[in-house]
């Protein structure tokens, strides 16, 4: 079987730390936190990154690089006729589903390069950039215009297996997006009334703390580590026996957290003082990015690069998405790889177009009383990620089993973990139950 192409030459942690950062950081982390009590929010999402974040994306990475396979043939390595490569299978269809509604709002990301770079912000007010943007994600054809040039940017990376060439660019790419988040948290933090925004990101209420928020956090905790549907197996098939998954974890981890809390010192600042309301969601970031530009020297530019950056950032994670499909096709079902590109990109672009043509005030395209897009985002993040997660402990706690975890973390013992077994620990009690406990009283 080759395992050639895409991941050969991949820097592990640019590639692993390239799909963790995205638009579930910059776009998706203010929603949910806006929604969802602000500080409070705040406080269960660090925690959750704390206690969970590293332990369950180490599962993952050891089972990918032990067994070498994509996520469905990973399980069915290990444990041959049994009933577990459904998590697999699982991820593959977590991994269509967020394709498409995923590459929508990274189609808006190129809308707002060319509004940028045709100056399309300056000197307009709050209201009139609002109004613009309702009007632009109430444009269905367009959204599904951009949401497809989007995907067909990711397959072409993905087929070309130039991926390796992307990583590089975002080893410098990444941290220029860090830079701007600074300059642009700096321009936030002091803009009128700031203050206020800050106390609604830093001062938790517990009384907030619900099972709703629960959930909301431990689903965005997963989407944003890109745990829970297999990105993390198929990159880790592709580590090398000697790379360090347990630093690789932690930095993949530091880094997207990092870029998550940035990104809301950034928005809910400028929010305040502008008045947008935290609860606005897509319009909170959208709109209010702009407005920060506009009040700053230089805006401008600030404004094209910041976008590009943005687009990058959610190209890497696009990328890792369509990456879980195609190595499912190409080593389990034997389709060579550039049809298999064909076909994966298809199908997000067919559910693609009804989540952007959902988008749109007053659709009739829903589930469950949601549009579909809000549908496909609460299904992945709330509902899939959280039991795939969830197995994946199981899976390595009770059936791999506590030597063969050691084996593969500590390379054969050539490595020394200190805290290796307070990781097992988790791994085997703590993961499982704070998950289940936190699915079912979000859900219920
Ligand atoms: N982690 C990515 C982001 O935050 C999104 C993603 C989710 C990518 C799940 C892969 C798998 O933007």
């Amino acid at each position: 079987m080759s395992r050639d192409g895409f991941g050969s030459k991949l820097g592990i942690v640019a590639a692993a730390a390239g799909s963790a950062v995205g638009l579930g950081n910059i776009y998706r982390f203010p929603c949910e936190l806006g929604n969802n009590g602000g500080g409070a929010f705040l406080l269960v999402y660090l925690m959750i990154v704390l206690c969970l974040g590293i332990p369950v994306m180490l599962c993952e990475l050891v089972i990918g690089r032990k067994t070498q396979r994509n996520s469905i043939g990973a399980f069915k390595l290990l444990k041959p006729k049994t009933a577990w490569p459904v998590i697999g299978y699982m991820g593959v269809f977590c991994a269509f589903i967020i394709m498409a509604f995923y590459c929508t709002i990274a189609g808006w990301t190129l809308e707002y390069i060319i509004k940028a770079v045709g100056n399309q912000f300056q000197g307009k007010d709050l209201a009139t950039i609002e109004q613009e943007f309702n009007a632009f994600h109430n444009m269905g054809w367009r959204n599904v215009l951009w949401g497809s040039i989007f995907i067909f940017l990711t397959a072409f990376v993905v087929f070309k297996g130039v991926a390796d060439g992307i990583e590089k660019y975002s080893k410098v790419l990444m941290p220029m997006l860090l830079l701007i988040l600074v300059v642009l948290a700096i321009r936030s933090l002091t803009l009128p009334g700031a203050r206020a925004g800050l106390k609604f990101l830093f001062h938790p209420d517990f009384s907030k703390i619900t099972g709703d928020v629960l959930i909301s956090a431990l689903g965005q905790v997963f989407f944003s580590l890109s745990m829970g549907m297999g990105v993390l197996i198929t990159y880790g098939s592709y580590i090398k026996k000697d790379d360090n998954l347990a630093t690789t974890a932690l930095s993949v981890t530091l880094s997207d957290t990092l870029v998550a809390v940035l990104a809301g010192i950034v928005i809910f600042p400028a929010a305040f003082s502008f008045g947008v309301k935290p609860t606005e969601g897509m319009g909170l970031v959208f709109s209010t990015l702009p407005m920060i530009f506009n009040q700053m020297p230089g805006g401008y530019f600030f404004c094209i690069i910041f976008f590009v950056l943005l687009a990058v950032a959610a190209l890497t994670s696009t990328i890792s998405l369509l990456e879980v499909i195609v190595a499912y096709f190409v080593e389990e079902l034997h389709i060579k790889r550039g049809w298999a590109t064909v076909i994966a990109s298809l199908g997000c672009m067919v559910l693609g177009v009804f989540a952007s043509l959902s988008l749109r005030d007053g659709t009739s395209i829903t589930i469950a009383g949601m549009s579909f897009f809000n549908s496909l985002d609460f299904l992945s993040a709330k509902i899939l990620l959280p039991i795939g997660a969830f197995f994946t402990v199981i899976f390595v706690g009770w059936l791999l089993g506590k030597t063969k975890f050691f084996e593969e973390i500590t390379n054969q013992g050539s490595l020394k973990l200190s805290v290796k077994g307070v990781i097992f620990f988790i791994i085997k009690f703590l993961a499982p139950l704070a998950i289940a406990f936190i699915f079912i009283t979000g859900l219920l």
